[in-house]
């Protein structure tokens, strides 16, 4: 038995949740998952790592769990993720992210479990007019999901100054890649995200990739963005947890990045490399409320935890995406 504490991990079926499983588990943590499987997958989930199917605003089961698991940390990843979506439904955002994720917290402060760590977004800082974002760049959301979010880290701020709780929120910038030994990936169908969807583009599973607008201020006018690998964003939650145990009057909010961006059509040509095939592009307008360019400042993160990226390599983060979405087409 390990004597490292148990991590209750919302969301822990789904693409970035089942990576922070695995990585919780590879380090020895007890880990157990609430998932509701709207988007995630039962077969996500290792062997070994209870899964509790249910809602994470079902205040009676989340306790029960809490207590019975003796869990000292929450995870939390489940929500709704994503943004067109969001501003189309607004409420769907408010009510899953905001609202049951305010339940959680009632549930988690009621049992006195002492450490939350929360998956926040760049999406919190809408459309910055800088070259790099730091966490005091201030946090102007221009859509529903950003917001959603945005609310939950105003929660936490909040709720920690008031009971024996401290937190983290991770705020990620554009997560991709896949578990290195294939164990698992972005597996939920009708993606949007351009690595996911080139891939999918490449393997034949769709035509093309449309490419939203040429026309932005960046080097080759296509859209630019930090592309964070799934596994180093796991890590880096492991890394808050100890942070959390060891200093349990701080909190944190730390961007999640590499400092660096990479454009819509350098990301296509890594595809191409990587299969030595080109994929077909399709050149069309903006995509509505999409920034050009989105770059984290990671200055702090890696000043606050021993952080060391293993998998700051588009190429590498492309192999990984693309070696998932060929074992899910032999599912
Ligand atoms: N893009 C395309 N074609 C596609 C998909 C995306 O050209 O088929 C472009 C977008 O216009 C953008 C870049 O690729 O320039 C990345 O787009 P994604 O949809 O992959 O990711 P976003 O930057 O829009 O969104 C990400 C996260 C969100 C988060 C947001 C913060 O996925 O959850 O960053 O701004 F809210």
């Amino acid at each position: 038995m390990s004597d490292k504490p148990t991590v209750l991990v919302t969301g822990g079926a789904g693409y970035i949740g089942s990576h922070a499983v695995l990585a919780l588990k590879d380090a020895g943590y007890g880990v157990v998952v609430i998932d509701n499987l709207v988007t995630g997958f039962d077969w996500a989930v290792p062997d070994g790592v209870p899964l509790v199917r249910g809602d994470i605003a079902d205040q009676p089961l989340v306790e029960a769990t809490l207590r019975a698991h003796d869990v000292k940390a929450i995870m939390h990843f489940a929500g709704s993720v994503v943004v067109p979506e969001s501003v189309d439904n607004p409420l769907k955002y408010y009510h899953n992210n905001s609202a049951k994720t305010r339940d959680l917290i009632e549930s988690a402060v009621r049992v006195g479990v002492p450490h939350f760590i929360f998956s926040s977004t760049a999406a919190t800082y809408g459309t910055p007019d800088v070259e790099a974002v730091r966490e005091d760049t201030p946090q102007q959301p221009i859509n529903p999901y950003g917001m959603s979010k945005l609310m939950t880290e105003y929660m936490l701020r909040d709720v920690a100054a008031a009971h024996p709780m401290n937190f983290c929120a991770l705020r990620y910038f554009n997560v991709a890649g896949a578990d290195p030994q294939g164990r698992t990936g972005q597996s939920t169908a009708g993606a949007t995200h351009l690595i996911k969807v080139a891939v999918e583009a490449a393997l034949g599973k769709r035509e093309s990739v449309a490419i939203f607008g040429t026309d932005f201020d960046t080097p080759d006018g296509t859209g630019v963005r930090d592309y964070i690998h799934v596994s180093d964003l796991a890590a880096a939650h492991l890394l808050a947890l100890e942070a959390l145990m060891a200093e349990p009057d701080r909190n944190h909010l730390l961007n999640c990045g590499y400092g660096r961006g990479f454009s819509v059509l350098e990301v296509l040509d890594a595809v191409d490399r990587a299969t030595n095939m080109p994929v077909k592009r399709v050149m069309t307008g903006r995509r509505a409320g999409d920034p050009g360019k989105l770059i984290s400042d990671n200055g702090a993160i890696l000043k606050t935890f021993p952080w060391t990226p293993r998998h700051a390599d588009l190429d590498q983060i492309v192999a990984h995406a693309l070696a998932w979405e060929r074992k899910l087409g032999e599912r």
